[in-house]
């Protein structure tokens, strides 16, 4: 059990060091496998690879430590993202090997190897050697050296390899390639987009409610009013992708890079709490002193209501909560609240954030204080708000997930005060089991 102040105790955290994005998420052989972007060794410098957890019941976690590492000539800078697929009982694992050329490179037209690698498991814990699937010359030659993070899915026989890019003349693009067997791949199309910045990351493809979906984190979008305001976006588009129909997956500070898995006939969707190349002063670094950084987000259950993609803990998440009981302040750091909002309705955070209730919908505004940051403002008409707060973490579900909104917090609590909600729910939450695997790895 982790009993640091910062470390939240019921979201994946690093045991120590470095966590960003969730890599090869799936429910294989009746256990969910957690793999994610791991660098132990930070802030020294050292291996970035993937780390993994496993659990069977989203309670109790098995932690078998750093289970990629980059350990030859196409990978020796980093196993990055990836996904992974079963087939005929064999889990595979995608990554893109990250190699940067000592020389005088910018290292985005020139002067990096993206390698796309599969290894495959038959316990999701042992894995196979490394197999090289596709090298830089396998992409069009338009694309600059930024081309990665594979995520792969079926379709009648044959499968497809979805992967994000930046072209030369930087804009943000998808690459899919198709196989039979997921060892030998062709290149099957791409679309470049104009209106999504210069690079698109982490893309996904999901199946949801009879319809497809199309996740990626497009860098470089413009910020609109309420909407794109992180300095790297992460959404989605039902079925035709263009600027029109993307809408972001959170509206918080801290989200990106997410990625789904199929469980159980649910979509579920995790993503990392934090964002790349935020400025500084670095917001999360106070954690450092505990020796860790980042976290994931919960276990997010994706449902498609009226044209909206709707995201909630899973069940077994919620049910960690202790019981409901009426109050309307607590000192928990680790709570779910849930409230029936009404015009008048004002819940707070320490200085964290404060959201207030107007009479035609929510005046939502997050205020993270000591770093600088714009108050982030949503204006919609909300009748429920349900709070995950777990440490250095809140996510905050609006109108059961129609509007999610994620932030790591890191100013020391002073518990969630609620007043003149019509109704406020608040309960503690069991811890999380964390256990690790000693010798397996
Ligand atoms: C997104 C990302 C991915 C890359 C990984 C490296 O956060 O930049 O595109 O594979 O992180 O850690």
């Amino acid at each position: 059990m982790y009993k640091t102040s910062l470390k939240p105790t019921a979201h994946i955290v690093p045991d120590r060091g470095w966590l960003n994005d969730p890599n090869g998420l799936c429910l294989f052989r009746g256990v969910r496998h957690i793999f994610f972007q791991y660098a132990p060794e930070y802030p020294a410098p050292g291996p970035k690879g993937w780390g993994h957890y496993a659990t069977r019941d989203y309670k109790n976690y098995i932690f078998y430590g750093m289970a990629l590492s980059p350990d030859n000539e196409l990978d020796k800078n980093g196993v990055y993202s990836g996904g992974a697929i079963e087939k005929e009982g064999i889990l595979h694992l995608f990554y893109t090997g990250n190699v940067k050329l000592e020389g005088d490179y910018d290292y985005i037209s020139s002067g990096r190897l993206a390698t796309v690698f599969s290894v495959t498991t038959e316990d999701g814990v042992h894995l196979s050697p490394k197999r090289v699937l596709l090298k830089n010359e396998d992409y069009p030659p338009y694309y600059s050296c930024h081309v990665r993070d594979p995520k792969v899915w079926r379709e009648g026989d044959e499968y497809f390899m979805l992967l994000g890019g930046r072209t030369r003349d930087d804009k943000g693009a998808l690459l899919i390639y198709r196989s039979t067997d997921l060892e030998n791949w062709s290149f099957y199309k791409d679309e470049i987009f104009p209106g999504f910045g210069y690079m698109l990351e982490c893309p996904d493809r999901i199946s949801l409610g009879g319809k497809t979906v199309w996740s990626f984190c497009p860098q470089g979008v413009k910020e609109e009013g309420e909407n794109f305001r992180n300095l790297f976006s992460s959404g989605y588009c039902i079925g035709d992708i263009c600027r029109s129909n993307y809408v972001e997956w959170d509206k918080g500070y801290d989200f990106y890079a997410p990625q789904t898995y199929v469980d159980g006939g649910r979509v579920v969707l995790v993503g990392w709490a934090g964002i790349a190349d935020e400025k500084l002063p670095y917001t999360y670094d106070c954690s450092l002193k505990e020796g860790w950084i980042h976290c994931l987000t919960t276990f997010r259950e994706l449902t498609l209501k009226n044209g909206k993609i709707y995201c909630f803990p899973v069940r077994e998440i919620l049910s960690l909560a202790k019981g409901y009981s009426r109050v309307n302040r607590t000192s928990l750091s680790t709570c779910f609240a849930k409230i029936a909002s009404k015009p008048g309705t004002k819940v707070t955070l320490g200085g964290c954030f404060e959201i207030c209730v107007g009479a035609d919908g929510i005046n939502f505004a997050f205020i993270r204080d000591g770093f600088g940051r714009q108050p982030r403002k949503l204006s919609v008409k909300a009748e429920e708000l349900f709070i995950f707060l777990d440490n250095s973490i809140a996510e905050i579900y609006i109108n059961g997930g129609e509007y999610v909104f994620t932030a790591r917090i890191f100013s020391g609590g002073g518990g969630l005060l609620c007043e003149g909600a019509a109704e406020c729910l608040i309960s503690g939450v069991e811890e999380f089991n964390y256990e690790k695997a000693d010798g397996d790895r």
